[in-house]
């Protein structure tokens, strides 16, 4: 049999999405307009959060609608990301990422060891930052991160700065958010994410000419504490549902799909749920979307946080580096490895 596309694409047979999954009818809606006011009713903000704490605890993810991430700066990047990714090949690898640079372009991540059906570019919302120098963990030297600027389009980098600021500020809203659902001061989240090291990653899907046998993403959860996705219009971005079946997402133009990462799980001791999620693509169109993973400085130690645990609640999860963890997922970026990669389940206590 002669295939369409590279072998290299293709998903194992169990992996694939086997049409037809139903779109999502009931998954959550949440409406962040009140953030936007001078003054914030306490109270209602306190509804909201119990809102955003009940997606999360139950769905693992939220369409946020009426967010603080302007539509005229989404349409913004969403032109430069054409622009961009229409370029040639070799225009694009002048800003590639490899193994010594792990932000800017590439075409060949991997997830469960199938290559994508993607080209990504990743920048850091912070430039620079410090990460661990490899996954090893004896070797405690630090290495420093730098953005690469694209020379095309002109501009594209302060662009998608100026995008990452506004993703930012609702990153922080959510954390306040989910501070108070779990009876926390709304700014505990403030000191863990101090000097945060958080990556945007920009995806571009071309038209497959075999959509069933690929995945533009294989099914995954994030590393990040929160991700705020902006899916394009079409999406593929489909997720695990109540029942851990899988459904497609509701594609609401100008919303911020909100989904709860690895991260967050070992914070709230299991309270919230990592959702599983993959991204189908489609043999008509081309989709883009961007992926801002929420994730703390490189030495922070990711464990239950202590307020949550007691005699009746132990803790789940063995701490972690977060910095080493980066180091290690982010080795299945560019090659099949032979073994599954590391996710909070690892660090699950065997009960
Ligand atoms: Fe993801």
């Amino acid at each position: 049999m002669t295939c369409v596309v590279d072998p290299t694409y293709i998903q194992p047979v169990e992996y694939r999405a086997k049409p037809p999954v139903p779109v999502a009818e009931n998954t959550p809606i949440i409406d962040f307009s009140l953030l936007s006011s001078e003054t914030v009713d306490p109270e209602a903000k306190a509804k909201l959060a119990k809102e955003v704490g009940a997606a999360l605890r139950d769905w693992g993810f939220f369409h946020c609608i009426n967010h603080c991430v302007s539509r005229e700066i989404m349409d913004r990047v969403r032109e430069n990301l054409a622009l961009f990714f229409h370029q040639p090949l070799e225009e694009k690898l002048k800003v590639k990422r490899d193994l010594n640079n792990p932000v800017g372009y590439n075409n060949t991540d991997h997830t469960k060891n199938t290559r994508d059906w993607v080209e990504v570019y990743d920048y850091m919302l912070r430039d620079p930052v410090e990460v661990p120098a490899s996954h090893d963990p004896e070797d405690k030297d630090i290495m420093l991160l730098r953005n690469q600027r694209p020379a095309f389009p002109p501009g594209f980098q302060d662009v998608v700065h100026e995008y990452g600021q506004y993703l930012e500020k609702l990153g922080f809203q959510i954390l306040e958010l989910v501070a108070l659902d779990l009876g926390l001061p709304e700014d505990r989240f403030e000191p863990l994410f101090d000097n945060h090291a958080s990556i945007n990653r920009l995806n571009h899907y071309d038209p497959c000419p075999a959509p069933d046998l690929v995945l533009g993403k294989g099914w995954h959860s994030d590393i990040s504490a929160l991700t705020l996705l902006a899916q394009g219009v079409p999406t593929g971005l489909e997720i695990r549902g109540l029942d851990n079946e899988w459904i497609k997402a509701k594609s609401i133009p100008y919303s911020m799909t909100i989904q709860n990462g690895d991260l967050m799980e070992a914070f709230t001791n299991g309270l919230y749920r990592s959702v599983e999620h993959r991204v189908v693509v489609s043999g008509e169109s081309e989709m883009y979307s961007s992926a801002l993973a929420i994730v703390p400085a490189h030495h922070v130690t990711v464990e239950p946080l202590p307020e949550l645990i007691n005699e009746q609640h132990p803790s789940k999860y063995v701490g972690f580096n977060y910095g080493k963890f980066f180091m290690v997922r982010r080795l299945s970026n560019y090659k099949k490895l032979d073994h599954d990669n590391v996710r909070v389940h690892n660090f699950k206590k065997s009960a």
